[in-house]
């Protein structure tokens, strides 16, 4: 009675997202949003500079040449390419994007990237500069900018579970706030498997929260798995999945790689009570593992 009530409170979000399995509908849908823009404040060098110095002091220690001479491939860059765009301005020898959504406009805002270079180059050390660019960031940082964006590969729409780039063709792959959209996390992790060379790195840090009310992490845990999916299964714009810390652990291991690094980025508090409203899967879960709800993970292929 419970799940019937909460079945007919989902209508719209039913409906919505069925129509969205068309592709035709979710073509149009999905351009009409990504011409309203990502997200304007993400466009700020800010936010590309602590996505790429997250990321990138996560994995240099764990590759030998860190990121100078990597192919890098960063799966939902969302409006700009800016974390990738400061990964060729440490060194990395490619840096391709891909996105389920075409989000970025060209290549996205094109007052970032040469603000993104005057502002690396103000502290070279901490954003990694590749010793052979340090000088020409600080004297040529627009011309430096437009050099290395002709390096960016975007492509779309691409979903990072069904991929066809080509089997180990890459040294480091990363995402940032995006595993918790993907449908198939299971697929998309065994893609990263795939695409990755042997000693090969990869991050990604993962809010595991219920992005309907922040205030109310954990409220998803109460649907059952087929009104969950029925309801965001098309709409890579939502969660679509609400794997747990240990999930992502077992997931990666069970695709050959060494998960050497799993950071619990954020918690929450959960009880005894909220525990025994969720679903069963949830409810064999300790409440330290369900109190964890933002992840970074780092793993090197065997
Ligand atoms: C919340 S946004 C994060 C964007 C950006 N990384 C940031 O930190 O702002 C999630 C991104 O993942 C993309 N995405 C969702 N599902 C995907 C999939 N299956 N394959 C590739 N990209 C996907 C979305 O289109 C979006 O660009």
């Amino acid at each position: 009675m419970e799940d019937m009530k909460t079945t007919i409170k989902f209508g719209a979000t039913i409906a919505k997202n069925l129509a969205l399995g068309n592709d035709a509908i979710a073509g149009l849908y999905q351009r009409r949003r990504a011409k309203q823009g990502f997200s304007p404040e993400k466009d700020q060098t800010e936010y590309p500079l602590l996505v790429f110095h997250k990321h990138a002091t996560t994995l240099a220690p764990l590759r030998k040449g860190g990121i100078q001479q990597a192919d890098v491939l960063e799966i939902g860059p969302g409006g700009n390419a800016g974390a990738s765009f400061l990964m060729l301005l440490a060194g990395a020898k490619s840096a391709t994007c891909l996105d389920v959504v075409p989000w970025m406009q060209g290549t996205g805002p094109d007052a970032l990237y040469p603000a993104l270079v005057e502002a690396a180059s103000q502290d070279p050390v901490k954003y990694q500069i590749a010793p052979s660019l340090v000088e020409r960031a600080r004297a040529d940082p627009q011309g430096l900018a437009r050099e290395l964006m002709n390096r960016v590969t975007y492509l779309y729409p691409v979903d990072i579970a069904k991929t066809t780039l080509p089997a180990g063709s890459q040294d480091i792959i990363f995402s940032h706030a995006c595993f918790e959209h993907f449908a198939d996390p299971g697929g998309s992790i065994a893609q990263i498997a795939r695409l990755l060379r042997s000693d090969g790195v990869t991050s990604h840090e993962v809010d595991l929260r219920d992005h309907r009310d922040f205030d109310h992490p954990l409220e998803f845990l109460r649907y059952n798995d087929m009104l969950w999916t029925i309801s965001t299964s098309h709409r890579p714009n939502g969660v679509r999945n609400r794997w747990r810390r240990s999930e992502y652990r077992a997931a990666f291991e069970q695709h050959g790689m060494e998960v050497v690094y799993l950071e619990a980025s954020q918690k929450t508090t959960v009880t005894e009570e909220m525990r025994r409203l969720y679903q069963s899967h949830f409810q064999q879960m300790s409440l330290e593992e369900l109190s964890v709800i933002g992840i970074l993970l780092a793993a090197r292929k065997r």
